[in-house]
């Protein structure tokens, strides 16, 4: 950090806040996108970004009082450097192990979430770099990762939550020795699981519910208002789109398609488009399960995510696939997408087309290093409304992640839809979601979201699963809370059901249907996102203010002296803030 104390962004921004609570929520609105943008920039700066909340709990945060508080971590040594514009930071250097580097000591209490951020730089090249916490057993857990490049400075954003109480050292990592490792800004942030509830619900507030006006005009005896007209607004359609994955069971069986329908206007099918299912033996295309969930779907006004054209692991393919030398696979792989994105054309929103391809690179191997990059545009030229995913896991759910931590999968991003062509395709981000038996690392969670959020690329989870265990309910519901509380996430499908579709892990219904503790949280949660029926009257005036849930309503307007009255439909979304509706009877 500078010597100088400079401008405090996060100073700044409580202020802001404090001033904006008093007035107008439309610009409460642009400070809290900005304020997600300054805590998560991937832009490389020639001087670090600022300071996180004061440093929270990390003592000597800038390193104005030299190297105070912190210590050499293993073998190797450590200095404080000043640039030329005068600021003062740490490097690790003639480190041995991946680990050598420089700690600090903290306290870490059961049941406490922290946040993590600190700017990094390494002296050559680019290199990933960890934060890790040794905890009093010698175990390191990894709170995220970020790859640090030489001449600017990374920002490593991330967290965990603390299983038990210990004190921990909080150390960085990097696998190439030969670099230094160079810190800046280090903050530690603890919060108890009531303040992230309490953020959350904050949060919600500004991103799932818009305040609107109505104004009620009526040409009768009194003039223009309808003064003390009655209203009534029901929700006709959720605007957060919360669905579930399906399977050909559900063609067998009227209870789990009633069990389906009268819950969920989303789905994804979990295997039933895949390739291995579609063409299991070569040539011989099979498309009537998939075809028959369609219609199911269709008939139920269910709208579909297709997953998925491709799938970049290996273990994955048709087996007859597997083998295929590279001019057949080309081939084979054409007709595949010719097949299933024609047939399917104008009926999905969206289509997983390279699934997890940071993680893997069969096409990549078989047939160069822009497979992908054009099988995304040639889905987009057979289909050009839904909206074209990548869709990886561990991005969010595990801070130990490097493959498809949300720094590489915002480059792999960009370079998928930047190749030439690909420019004006509809991109979307698909982050699956699935979380071990443990607590659900919400702070990591959270710090994924806001860096992949910062594409301005809608993010869906999609395909929510949480390890069964003691606490598989409880923590299913804290995914679905984070998720739904965080401005960037636009969508959310689980993959789970009834016991009597084999969904047994993470089971919704037991076998006669009845809620499973999980299923009772995602009703609770379908309720809860959704409006209650409002019954108001209008002012004298005529007009009426109240915040909605976004999504699809239907008003019954009924003048209070010649009783007629008039129903109308209207929509609210994330730009009706503040917006009048005007109904005449
Ligand atoms: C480690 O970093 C050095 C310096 O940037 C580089 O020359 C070397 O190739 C790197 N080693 C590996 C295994 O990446
Ligand atoms: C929580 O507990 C699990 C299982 O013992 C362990 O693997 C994990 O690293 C722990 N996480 C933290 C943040 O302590
Ligand atoms: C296609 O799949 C359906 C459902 O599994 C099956 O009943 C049918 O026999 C298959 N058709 C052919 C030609 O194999
Ligand atoms: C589907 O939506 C259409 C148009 O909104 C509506 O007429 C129909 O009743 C709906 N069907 C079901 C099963 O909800
Ligand atoms: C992949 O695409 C990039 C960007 O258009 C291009 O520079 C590169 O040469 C391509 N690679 C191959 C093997 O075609
Ligand atoms: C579960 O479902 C069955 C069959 O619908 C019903 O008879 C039973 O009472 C239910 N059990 C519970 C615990 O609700
Ligand atoms: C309107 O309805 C109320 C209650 O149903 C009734 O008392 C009143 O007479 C009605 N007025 C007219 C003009 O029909």
């Amino acid at each position: 950090m500078r010597s100088s104390p400079g401008f405090n962004m996060f100073l700044f921004l409580s202020l802001a806040f404090a001033l904006l609570s008093l007035g107008s929520g439309q610009i409460t609105q642009t400070v809290f996108d900005d304020y997600y943008d300054s805590m998560a920039t991937t832009e490389c700066l020639a001087e670090p970004g600022s300071l996180m909340y004061g440093g929270g709990v990390i003592l000597n945060p800038e390193f104005i009082h030299g190297t105070s508080a912190w210590t050499v971590f293993g073998q190797g040594a450590t200095e404080l450097r000043i640039s030329h514009t005068n600021n003062r930071f740490m490097v690790a250097r003639n480190r041995k192990r991946p680990s050598d580097s420089f700690s600090q000591k903290v306290q870490l209490e059961k049941g406490m979430f922290y946040a993590f951020s600190a700017w990094v730089q390494v002296s050559q090249g680019s290199e990933t770099v960890s934060v890790a916490f040794r905890t009093r057993d010698g175990e390191f857990v990894r709170g995220g990762s970020v790859v640090a490049k030489q001449g600017c400075w990374s920002l490593l954003k991330g967290g965990i939550a603390a299983n038990s109480s210990s004190p921990a050292d909080v150390l960085f990592e990097s696998k190439n020795i030969s670099t230094e490792i160079w810190v800046d800004n280090v903050a530690l942030q603890p919060f108890s699981k009531q303040q992230w509830r309490n953020h959350q619900e904050e949060s919600i507030e500004k991103v799932r519910k818009s305040t609107v006006r109505f104004q009620i005009t009526s040409v009768n005896e009194r003039g223009l208002g309808v003064g003390g007209a009655n209203v009534l607004i029901k929700q006709t359609k959720q605007g957060f789109p919360f669905g579930c994955g399906m399977n050909f069971h559900i063609l067998e069986s009227a209870d789990y398609q009633n069990w389906f329908a009268s819950r969920f206007r989303y789905t994804t099918f979990t295997n039933a488009m895949k390739w291995y299912s579609t063409e299991a033996k070569q040539g011989q295309e099979n498309y009537t399960i998939a075809d028959a969930m369609l219609k199911f779907a269709q008939d139920n006004n269910i709208s579909i995510r297709g997953h998925n054209i491709f799938w970049d692991n290996q273990k994955y393919q048709p087996d007859w696939v597997k083998t295929l030398a590279p001019d057949d696979l080309r081939k084979a792989a054409e007709k595949r997408i010719n097949s299933v994105v024609s047939r399917y054309a104008g009926k999905l929103i969206a289509w997983d087309v390279v699934n997890e391809n940071l993680h893997f690179s069969f096409f990549e191997d078989n047939l160069g290093e822009n497979a992908s990059s054009m099988y995304y545009s040639m889905a987009y030229k057979l289909d050009p409304t839904p909206r074209m995913f990548l869709n990886e896991y561990n991005t969010i759910e595990y801070s130990g992640e490097e493959k498809a931590s949300p720094g590489n999968y915002k480059k792999r991003l960009q370079e998928i839809f930047s190749y030439p062509g690909n420019e004006d395709i509809p991109a979307g981000i698909g982050v699956q979601g699935h979380f071990g038996t443990g607590q659900p690392n919400l702070a990591y969670m959270r710090s994924s979201l806001d860096i992949l959020a910062t594409t301005g690329v809608p993010i869906w989870l999609t395909e929510v699963f949480v390890d069964p265990g003691a606490n598989q309910a409880q923590n299913l519901e804290e995914v679905l809370r984070e998720a739904y509380s965080h401005p960037g996430v636009e969508g959310i499908i689980m993959f789970a059901g009834p016991v009597y579709a084999g969904y047994n892990s993470m089971a919704l219904a037991d076998k006669n249907f009845n809620n499973t503790l999980a299923g009772d949280v995602v009703d609770k949660l379908i309720q809860e996102w959704r409006s209650k029926d409002l019954e108001a009257r209008a002012d004298e005036e005529g007009f009426l203010g109240t915040t909605l849930l976004h999504g699809e309503y239907e008003i019954s307007i009924t003048d209070p002296i010649s009783n007629s009255s008039s129903t109308s439909r209207f929509e609210v979304t994330r730009d009706s803030f503040r917006k009048i509706y005007h109904f005449h009877i």
